[in-house]
């Protein structure tokens, strides 16, 4: 499918953007393994999250729907799950395969997970060496390395204190899980801090959980069912915010969505190159949330790199569009993980926004990108990753003439809205898909 993109004159409007992906997927694992029932509201309806659910069904837990986005979970307790009696298709999901592996790893039985080309392509080892070390047994493609991979758990694993070498909320939430299952306290230590919707909801669920500074530790122990309210996914929201900054006369507010500080480095960079927005925030339970206003503003380049990388790690590909039409040199840094997404997104982001015109240069951990360029419509491809068609979307928005986008089904790996939401904005068809 392809989604043809014109420019947009003006974007105005409050849109409400589905559920936070990453706090979704960790509902519906964590009520799947409480005693009790929990109640999921606003969960994102999607493909990836969709599969997490898939998986929880074919180990046992009870998941009834009943609305939109609004789920029952009856879990099955952490030792109530049982051997599905097929392989577990995680499809393009990432933090479906990786945290259940840390799930797979307490379970005395064997389970197969399997996933699309790109999940098949995309490194287990990080998890699956640790959960090893832990007395789990993981088989399968590459030494173990990729999927389709094969897992069998033990009841009782030994503790361990994980120092893992890159910041990720899948490996530290794969060995949280697992670390349930321990015979002691798991830790693990990360060199940036990476999201923390795991610790927020383990703790929600009654889990004991104590942080120091860069090291988390959980302490093994039953999970009780909750409720969990889902905040809108600032990643989703994050294409639209960024397509009100660059449309000249927009003004965009992204309405309940998650706040959470390990998310929202989007907003800071943004911040610094001279954006208008305008937050507002409350705590809500579990997760902060509250609405951000972006209006139309002249951009000026700057630098992201370090810490604040893992902060707006899903949110490299828009930021990149934001630093093709701001002034000057930005320079993203030590982003070398975004080549192991959905995919290369240096690669990518590079080729297609270099065919709209755009002048990026790729680096070996991030890129370079002179502006500000005037974008062309342009025949461009999102390789089958959902973060890079919705940023090739954007750029379509300010470009001169249309835009053609290939391979766009992956939208709905995260954010089936998208389009209905851009046309909504824009108060007209200024994208369509085509078949
Ligand atoms: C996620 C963590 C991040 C992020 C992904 C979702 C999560 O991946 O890119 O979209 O829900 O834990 P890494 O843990 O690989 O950095």
């Amino acid at each position: 499918m392809k989604l043809r993109v014109r420019p947009a004159r003006r974007l105005s409007g409050r849109v409400e953007v589905p559920g936070d992906k990453s706090v979704s997927h960790r509902a519906a694992l964590l009520g799947a393994i409480a005693d009790g029932v929990t109640e999921i509201r606003g969960f994102l309806e999607a493909e990836d999250c969709l599969r997490t659910v898939a998986a929880v069904e074919a180990l046992g837990a009870e998941v009834t729907r009943k609305g939109p986005g609004e789920y029952r979970i009856a879990g099955a307790g952490l030792r109530g799950l049982g051997e599905p009696a097929d392989v577990i298709d995680c499809g393009n999901s990432g933090t479906t395969a990786r945290l259940l592996l840390g799930v797979l790893a307490g379970q005395p039985f064997w389970t197969f997970l399997t996933g699309d080309a790109s999940l098949r392509r995309r490194p287990m080892a990080r998890v699956g060496e640790p959960l090893r070390r832990m007395g789990a047994t993981v088989v399968g493609r590459a030494d173990g390395a990729k999927l389709p991979l094969a897992v069998r758990g033990a009841g009782r694993l030994s503790p361990i204190a994980h120092v893992s070498p890159v910041a990720s909320a899948q490996v530290k939430s794969a060995i949280l899980l697992a670390g349930l299952y321990a015979g002691g306290p798991v830790s693990v230590t990360e060199p940036q801090q990476s999201r923390d919707h795991s610790e927020r909801m383990l703790e929600r669920f009654g889990a004991r959980v104590e942080r120091d500074g860069l090291t988390v530790t959980v302490t093994p122990g039953p999970l009780r069912g909750t409720s969990v309210t889902v905040p809108g996914d600032i990643s989703s929201a994050a294409f639209l915010l960024v397509a009100g900054l660059l449309v000249p006369g927009s003004r965009v507010t992204a309405a309940g969505i998650g706040l959470n500080p390990t998310r929202t480095g989007l907003l800071d960079a943004l911040g610094a190159m001279g954006a208008s927005l305008a937050i507002s925030g409350s705590d809500g339970p579990g997760e902060p949330l509250g609405d951000v206003t972006a209006s139309h503003a002249e951009l000026r380049a700057t630098t992201v790199a370090g810490a604040l990388v893992p902060r707006l790690v899903d949110e490299v590909p828009v930021l990149a569009v934001a630093a093709a039409l701001a002034r000057g040199r930005t320079e993203i840094r030590d982003a070398a993980e975004l080549r192991v997404k959905e995919s290369d997104r240096l690669a990518a982001l590079a080729r297609e926004l270099g065919a709209m015109g755009a002048a990026v240069s790729e680096l070996p951990d991030g890129l370079a990108i002179e502006g500000p360029a005037r974008l062309r419509g342009a025949a461009v491809a999102s390789g089958g990753d959902h973060r890079i068609a919705m940023a090739l979307a954007v750029a379509g928005l300010v470009a001169d003439g249309e835009t053609v986008i290939d391979d766009v089904e992956c939208i709905a790996t995260s954010f089936p809205q998208f389009v209905d939401l851009v046309n909504a904005l824009a108060g007209g068809d200024a994208a369509s898909l085509e078949p």
